[in-house]
């Protein structure tokens, strides 16, 4: 079987879908592996590594393209769409929710498509979590990035000069890359408070060293350990004690999610107007419409001397270790559909069968047959 790894084209992506001890370990399954010239290049991945691992060198997008299994980051535009073989199997981010056209190209071309959204968030799966680990740098690169935006630093120092108050850090949304932030923060010697509507986050936002703020007592755990939309008197509280909150902090991050909705409004324009001079905001929900009332996503405003800052795809400016990750968890899906060297699809197994969008022509829920 073939297996093909083109450079990536959408703006400012620098991921590479496999790395080359994912391309040996392949090779070693029994897979030819062809990988585009150039496709690890802006991950600092040399053409000489692939090919000391084993891949073969393409020289055109279309090559790869047109193998029996394409490994992607970003969804394929229409024209790569347009390149993969009928009947071919892919495994990408696909951003199904929002890419009816492409998954309308997918089942025209009999395609097999795997998103990598929507690895069930099982133990067994834990290896192919592309959201998790993606999560995981985008929340590590926030904190750095509010670092470099802030009129201050984060760690305590006493000095010849005078003593600097550490700075106080405010993560909204514990999830994967909230705790990840959260541990970047106290790394970089920050007072650090977090609140989650998942109460059941308290101990490990307690065990990374952070206090727990209970903004408004509610309880927003919904299905499969995802947060639910809050009541809106609910909401209303929580937006109030975040307002409250912010008013003393220096750098806020905010990661707040609900799963196929737009993210919760929390931080208010009159909460940012309030907050110190010299303070910053990273909101990591941007895309989904942002938890800051001022968020522009892609933007940086300003207002009040408070900066709000909204990232495009934090992950890839970390390419390496995002692609060393986002490379082990896609090589991890594609053993599991291996067998003897050949792909084995089995829709009524509990991972491939969520994860499958489309299938023989036909587009799929994403639930296991
Ligand atoms: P996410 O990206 O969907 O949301 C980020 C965080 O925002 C969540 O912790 C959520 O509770 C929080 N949030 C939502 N609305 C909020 C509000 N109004 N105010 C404050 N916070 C709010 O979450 P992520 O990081 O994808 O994790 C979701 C769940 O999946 C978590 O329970 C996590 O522990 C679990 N998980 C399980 C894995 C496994 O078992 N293999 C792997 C990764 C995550």
């Amino acid at each position: 079987m073939r297996i093909g790894v083109p450079a990536e084209t959408r703006p400012h992506e620098r991921r590479v879908a496999l790395v080359p001890d994912g391309v040996a370990k392949l090779k070693k399954a029994g897979c030819d592996v062809l990988v585009q010239r150039g496709a690890g290049t802006a991950a600092y991945l040399t053409d000489a590594d692939y090919e000391a691992a084993g891949a073969t060198l393409v020289g055109t997008a279309a090559e790869a393209l047109g193998a029996d299994l394409v490994l992607k980051v970003q969804r394929p535009t229409a024209e790569e769409a347009g390149q993969l073989r009928e009947g071919a199997t892919l495994v990408s981010f696909l951003a199904p929710a929002g890419s009816a056209d492409l998954l309308s190209a997918l089942t025209g071309r009999k395609v097999t498509a795997f998103a990598m959204e929507l690895v069930p968030r099982s133990t067994k799966a834990q290896s192919m979590d592309a959201l998790s680990s993606q999560a995981t740098i985008a929340g590590y690169k926030a904190v750095l990035i509010g670092a470099d935006a802030m009129g201050r630093i984060l760690p305590m120092l006493t000095t010849a000069a005078g003593t600097l108050a550490p700075a106080k850090v405010f993560v909204i949304g514990a999830g994967v890359a909230g705790l990840q932030a959260i541990a970047t923060a106290r790394r970089l010697g920050g007072m650090v408070s977090a609140f989650d509507v998942r109460s059941v986050v308290r101990e490990q936002v307690q065990s990374l060293g952070a206090t727990f703020v209970e903004v408004a007592a509610v309880e927003g755990e919904g299905q499969g350990g995802y947060a639910k939309e809050l009541a809106e008197d609910q909401q209303a509280r929580v937006v109030a004690g975040i307002g409250e909150h912010v008013k003393g902090q220096d750098l806020v991050i905010t990661t707040a999610q609900i799963p196929g909705r737009p993210a919760p409004r929390l931080i208010t324009a009159e909460a940012v107007r309030a907050m110190k001079p010299g303070s910053v905001v990273v909101d990591l929900a941007g895309e989904s419409g942002g938890n800051c009332e001022l968020t522009k996503f892609g933007e940086a405003v300003t207002v009040n001397g408070v900066t709000i800052l909204s990232p495009v795809n934090l992950p890839a400016g970390v390419p390496l270790h995002s692609s060393q990750m986002y490379g082990r968890n896609v090589l991890t899906f594609v053993t599991h559909l291996l067998q003897d060297g050949a792909l084995q699809i089995d829709l009524s197994d509990p991972i491939t069968g969520p994860m499958c969008v489309t299938h023989a022509g036909e587009l799929r829920t994403g639930k296991a047959a």
